[in-house]
């Protein structure tokens, strides 16, 4: 072994005498190791075939071949990184750093990190349990009260589509009248909120093979709206975040944004009362959809899951950073009026409150929510900006007040 060969790569040639010193050692104490190895597996083969592989994942190194070298390697690494301290150097223990966190000590072709909602035998072989995966996702908090609605909705939705069912009002086994209720998933968590079930069921690695991910309210009116068009729509304009427009006769319509412009396939903004909006490119005049009826790509349900807050159930608040997702926001959210639904606004999760009156606790809580997601954000952003030594950030004032809700 050439230490010569090693100074001209670079990495030790700027270093102290002292230091040359212990680092000719330490290649010394490789060489012999690398030996040692070499004799203790004089004639089986198959430690040495694992030995390879593992070590060269480790150093994300796939040019294998020369492992007296990639032996000091691992050697040298370990003495320089600190994070690596105090682990022993054995070339048998697997350490994979690119591993997802906690599974570093698998091999990395044995991990399964990503799962799916789809159902399987449990007979015969494996790999033919799936004849077909549905490539989206469709969720509905329900509760049994709506059902007809429901049904109507799910029927709006082809085989390509997994169901899945969140129920807030513990009644499952009835759903089973309507045929598809068999092909669903049902999960049942007595009152809890979409947002609830979204951020606990829907984990980004948990829904992986869904291309877009829809997840809606039981009160939603979708006579005029086909799902397998819509997503045609999306992906004909790269939505990446979206929902239905809403029907002007629609319950409780509050933003121009989100409301059907008759005439139109898309559309990505919209002009409201005097004053609403600081920025024509920011919510509630643009980038911008309410939290009823979204449908998110994968890519943007990936970031939208962090954004949820796990105490913040009801949501609210959440449609106005949606758009933090999403490069350029204005270009990427949209609302798809050619495909559109209406709003009834059945209170019904609203009567599962406790306290005075069920809907004024509710209430209460949802706008109490949004003042505390707001609050989050904007002191998470002024914590970056000052941690990377931006000042006077300005924080566009993109927020509105809760007192323009009804
Ligand atoms: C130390 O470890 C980190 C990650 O744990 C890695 O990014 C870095 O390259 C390592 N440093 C050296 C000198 O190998
Ligand atoms: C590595 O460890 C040394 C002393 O053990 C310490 O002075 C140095 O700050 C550490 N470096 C990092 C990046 O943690
Ligand atoms: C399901 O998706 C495939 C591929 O995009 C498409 O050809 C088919 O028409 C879809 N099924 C329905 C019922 O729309």
């Amino acid at each position: 072994m050439k230490i010569e060969e090693y100074k001209r790569r670079g990495t030790f040639g700027r270093r102290k005498p002292n230091e040359c010193m212990r680092t000719i050692v330490t290649i010394i104490v490789g060489i012999v190791f690398g030996f040692f190895i070499g004799v203790s597996f004089p004639d089986i083969s198959p430690p040495k075939l694992k030995l390879v592989p593992s070590i060269d994942a480790y150093l994300g190194d796939k040019n294998s071949g020369r492992s007296t070298q990639t032996i000091l390697n691992v050697i040298s690494v370990s003495r320089d990184n600190n994070s690596t301290k105090g682990r022993k150097l054995d070339p048998l223990e697997i350490f994979v750093s690119t591993n997802p966190r906690g599974a570093e000590r698998l091999p990395p072709a044995i991990i399964a990190s990503e799962s799916d909602f789809y159902p399987r035998r449990l007979y015969g072989r494996p790999i033919e349990d799936l004849t077909f995966k549905p490539k989206y996702l469709v969720t509905f908090t329900v509760g049994y009260d709506q059902k007809d609605n429901v049904d109507q909705a799910v029927k709006k939705f082809s085989d390509n589509f997994t169901i899945l069912l969140f129920h807030y009002d513990g009644r499952t086994t009835e759903w089973d009248e309507f045929e598809w209720s068999k092909r669903a998933i049902h999960i049942s968590v007595p009152k809890q909120t979409k947002w609830w079930y979204a951020k606990r069921f829907l984990h980004p690695d948990i829904i992986a093979p869904y291309e877009f991910i829809f997840i809606w309210d039981e009160d939603l009116g979708v006579e005029n709206f086909d799902a397998e068009e819509y997503i045609k729509l999306v992906k004909k304009h790269k939505l990446e975040i979206s929902q239905p427009g809403l029907d002007p006769d629609s319950k409780g319509l509050t933003w121009q944004m989100t409301k059907r412009q008759e005439d139109l396939e898309v559309h990505k903004e919209a002009e409201e009362k005097p004053g609403w909006c600081t920025y024509p490119h920011l919510p509630p005049c643009a980038a911008f959809v309410e939290i009823m009826a979204p449908v998110f790509s994968r890519e943007a349900w990936r970031c939208v899951w962090h954004l949820i807050q796990n105490d913040l159930v009801h949501g609210w608040g959440l449609d106005f950073a949606l758009r933090k997702c999403v490069e350029p926001a204005y270009e990427r959210i949209g609302v798809v009026d050619a495909q559109w639904i209406v709003h009834l606004g059945v209170p019904s999760l609203g009567n599962q409150g406790n306290g005075k009156a069920p809907w004024k606790g509710v209430r209460e809580r949802c706008k109490n929510e949004w003042k505390m997601f707001q609050d989050r954000v904007l002191n998470a952003e002024k914590e970056y900006y000052k941690s990377v030594g931006v000042d006077n950030m300005v924080h566009e004032a993109n927020w509105v007040t809760v007192d323009r809700i009804q």
